[in-house]
């Protein structure tokens, strides 16, 4: 072993298990409400976004529900897909998983593209969030298309811009409480105003830099 291989193994465990971990809680923490009490009752304990979809015809409430199960699960499952000597032992779980994964990305897309137009951020939130789901689409889509076609470094890189664009839902809830305690400390805001306004930014800040640093880490390697 080179004296520079420990430290590059220990930093590349480390990120493993931050991205695996903070995946998971945010699918577990961020799904569980809505799949345990009704839209009505969460919105009356203005709990989430619930109250902004309460009322809306039955259609949107199952593309809700629809993108809450799909993309929880893809981002759930998605981390174990770069497990290297997860890969190397057990390829038919890396194609399972791969499939499930995939399946959920284009029903959490497809349903995150309805509920764009009814996002609580208004425009703002129509145009990032759909601009999201556009991409993650697109980008699961070509990733697979690059494996079936037998080339495997496109598939690599573009499941990395995949990840990237599904840990938006971890970020988004990163950026919220910084943006808010940020207004409130630096401005005097009130809570609600200061999520009013950290709420028109998210819908890009979730993403963008996210890419990027995928773009960035693509490069480097
Ligand atoms: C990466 C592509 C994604 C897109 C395009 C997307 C899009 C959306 C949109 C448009 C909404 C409605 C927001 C509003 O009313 O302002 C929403 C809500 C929601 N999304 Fe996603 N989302 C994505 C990923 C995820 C992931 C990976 C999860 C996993 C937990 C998730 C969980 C939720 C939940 C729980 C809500 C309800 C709002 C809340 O109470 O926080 N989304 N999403």
């Amino acid at each position: 072993m080179t004296a520079t291989a420990a430290p590059v193994r220990v930093r590349r465990k480390v990120g493993f298990w931050w991205f695996a971990l903070s995946a998971a809680a945010i699918a577990v923490f961020a799904a569980l409400p809505y799949l345990t009490s009704s839209l009505p009752s969460l919105a009356e304990a203005d709990n989430g976004l619930a109250a902004n979809y309460a009322h809306r015809p039955a259609t949107v409430q199952f593309a809700l529900y629809a993108h809450i199960v799909g993309a929880a699960l893809a981002l759930l499952l998605s981390p174990l897909q770069f497990a290297a000597r997860l890969r190397e032992r057990a390829p038919r779980l890396h194609r399972v998983v791969g499939r499930t994964v995939f399946g959920a990305i284009m029903v959490g897309g497809a349903a995150g593209l309805v509920l764009a137009p009814f996002s609580s951020a208004g425009i703002a939130g129509t145009l990032g969030f759909g601009a999201l789901a556009v991409l993650w689409v697109g980008s699961a889509v070509t990733a697979l298309r690059a494996i079936r076609g037998g080339d495997v470094e496109a598939h690599r890189q573009w499941m990395v811009r995949t990840f990237a664009l599904t840990y938006a839902a971890v970020t988004l809830r990163l950026w919220l409480p910084v943006l808010i305690v940020a207004q409130v400390a630096a401005a005097g805001v009130d809570g609600q105003t200061a999520f009013d306004r950290a709420y028109l930014v998210v819908p890009f800040l979730a993403w963008v830099p996210n890419l990027l640093v995928a773009h960035w880490w693509l490069r480097r390697r």
